[in-house]
C-alpha cells in the first residue's frame, strides 16, 4: 500500500463539493492555512489542519513538507481537441493580417484542412503526438483532460481518434475523458446534404457507443455549420444512446445553442461568446456548466465571454483551453488563468473553482475528482509559491512544481 502525507501547506485549497458551484459559491474554495492531507493508495483519506496528524503514525508514511507552498486539486482541462494531424500555422499568419476564422473556413481551410491531415495520420502517430501533448499538460498540473474526436468526419478516422485516446488513457498518468464530436464541420461534398451528414454521424455514434469509445457527444452548433434543429436531433440521439452531452454553442453568432443546452440537459455548454441574456438566465437555473474558453477569444481577437455577468447571474462557470490546431493552438493553463483574471474580471478564487470542481462537473466526474476531500482521487498539485495569488500574478508562467496523480508523485519531487 502506498501512503503519503502532505503537511505544512501554507495554503491548502480544498474546493470541497460534488456538484458544480454556482455564482457566489464559486468564491468558496475552502482554504485551510497550514493544511495537511493524508493519502492511501489512489485516494484522499483525510484533510484538515496539521492537528489531524496526531491520528496517524507519520513513520508509516512518505512525507512531503509543503512549507511555504500552496496545495490545490489537480487542474482539469474540460475542453480540448487533443488528437489531430497537421498544423495550421499558415492560417494563423493570415489571421494576423486580418483574415477571419469564418472566411478561411468558407474557403475550404480551417477544420477541413485539419480533416485532410488527420485522415492521413495513423493510430501510432496519434499516440506519439498524444504522449507529447499529455506530458506538457501534466507539467502544468492538469490531471484530467477531455479530448474530442471531430477531425475525421468519417467512420474510420473518428474511431481512430477515439481509439488513440483509449490507448493513451492506459499509457499516461493523465486521465482522458473522450468525446465524440462527429458533427464538427461540414465537408464541401455534403453542402446541401446537412441532414444526410447528421444521419451518418448518428450511425457512427451508435458504433462508438457499442464499442464504449466515448463518454460524451458534442456538436458545433453554428451559423453555416449545424443548425439548432440538426443539433437537437444529433444530441437527442446521443442521449438516447447513453452518452452525456456537450455543445459548442453561440460562439460566433447567437443561434440559441445556450438555450438548447439547457433544454437537453447538456452537462456543459461551451464557448458562449454570444450567449443571450435569456440563455444565461436559463443556464443559471440549470445544472449545465458554462465552459468558457478565453484562449480561443484571445487567439481569434474576439471579445471574451461575459464571465462576470454569468457568475453574477448565478451560473456555474468552468474554464478550459480548447486546445486545437486552428482557433486556439495553445494548451497553456497559465495563459488561461491570466486571461480570466485580467480580461474577464474573474477573481482568483473563481478561477480556481472553474479549473477544478466546476471543470470536474463539466466532465460528469465531480463525485471523483476536482477537490481535495475524503473519498476523492488523490490528484493534487503543489505550487512553487506560498499563495494562490501567485497564479495570475506570475502571469502566463507555469508555477506548478509537484504533481500527484492517483496518489503517485508524477512530476517534481521523487
Ligand atoms: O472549439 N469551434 C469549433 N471547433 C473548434 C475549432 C476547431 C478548429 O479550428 O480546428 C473550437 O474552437
Ligand atoms: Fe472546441
Amino acid at each position: 500500500m502506498s501512503k503519503l502525507i502532505i503537511k505544512n501547506a501554507s495554503e491548502l485549497v480544498t474546493c470541497k463539493g460534488t456538484a458544480p458551484k454556482h455564482g457566489k459559491d464559486m468564491s468558496h474554495i475552502g482554504l485551510i492555512k497550514n493544511g495537511c492531507l493524508v493519502i492511501e493508495n489512489d485516494d484522499i483519506i483525510d484533510v484538515g489542519s496539521d492537528q489531524i496528524l496526531k491520528n496517524y503514525n507519520e513513520a508509516e508514511y512518505q512525507i512531503i513538507d509543503a512549507a511555504n507552498k500552496a496545495v490545490l486539486p489537480g487542474f482539469i482541462d474540460s475542453h480540448t481537441h487533443l488528437i489531430f494531424g497537421g498544423y495550421r500555422a499558415d492560417e494563423f499568419s493570415w489571421r494576423l493580417k486580418g483574415d477571419s476564422y469564418m472566411s478561411i473556413m468558407e474557403r475550404g481551410g480551417g477544420i477541413t484542412s485539419t480533416v485532410r491531415a488527420t485522415r492521413n495520420t495513423s493510430l501510432e502517430e496519434f499516440i506519439s503526438l498524444g504522449l507529447k501533448r499529455l506530458d506538457k499538460i501534466l507539467d502544468m498540473g492538469v490531471t484530467t483532460v477531455e479530448g474530442k474526436s471531430g477531425y475525421g468526419l468519417d467512420y474510420e478516422t473518428e474511431i481512430r481518434q477515439l481509439q488513440a485516446m483509449k490507448e493513451l488513457n492506459e499509457m499516461h498518468p493523465v486521465d482522458i475523458v473522450p468525446t465524440f464530436l462527429g458533427p464538427h464541420s461540414l465537408l464541401p461534398e455534403y453542402k446541401g446534404k446537412e441532414d444526410e451528414f447528421i444521419e451518418l454521424m448518428i450511425d457512427v455514434l451508435l458504433k462508438v457507443t457499442e464499442e464504449n469509445l466515448a463518454e460524451f457527444a458534442d456538436i458545433f452548433c453554428e451559423k453555416k455549420v449545424f443548425t439548432i434543429e440538426q443539433s437537437r436531433k444529433f444530441l437527442t440521439a446521443a442521449k438516447k444512446a447513453g452518452l452525456k452531452l456537450k455543445i459548442h454553442a453561440d460562439e460566433m453568432y447567437q443561434l440559441g445553442g445556450t438555450e438548447l443546452a439547457v433544454e437537453l440537459g447538456c452537462t456543459s455548454a461551451d464557448h458562449l461568446l454570444q450567449a443571450s441574456d435569456e440563455g444565461i438566465r436559463q443556464l443559471s437555473q440549470s445544472n449545465t456548466v458554462a465552459t468558457l474558453l478565453p484562449g480561443t477569444a484571445f487567439c481569434l481577437k474576439e471579445e471574451y465571454a461575459r464571465a462576470r455577468y454569468m457568475i453574477d447571474s448565478g451560473c456555474a462557470v468552468s474554464l478550459a483551453t480548447d486546445f486545437n490546431p486552428g482557433s486556439c493552438f495553445t494548451n497553456s493553463i497559465p495563459l488561461i488563468i491570466a486571461l480570466a483574471a485580467l480580461h474577464m474580471n474573474m477573481t482568483i478564487e473563481e478561477i480556481i473553482t472553474a479549473l477544478t470542481i466546476n471543470a470536474a462537473a463539466a466532465l460528469g466526474r465531480s463525485d471523483r475528482v476536482g477537490s481535495i476531500e475524503k473519498g476523492k482521487k488523490a490528484d493534487i498539485i503543489i505550487l512553487e509559491y506560498p499563495s494562490i495569488y501567485f497564479l495570475p500574478y506570475h502571469a502566463a508562467v507555469n508555477i506548478v512544481e509537484t504533481v500527484i496523480k492517483n496518489g503517485k508523485i508524477v512530476r517534481g519531487l521523487k
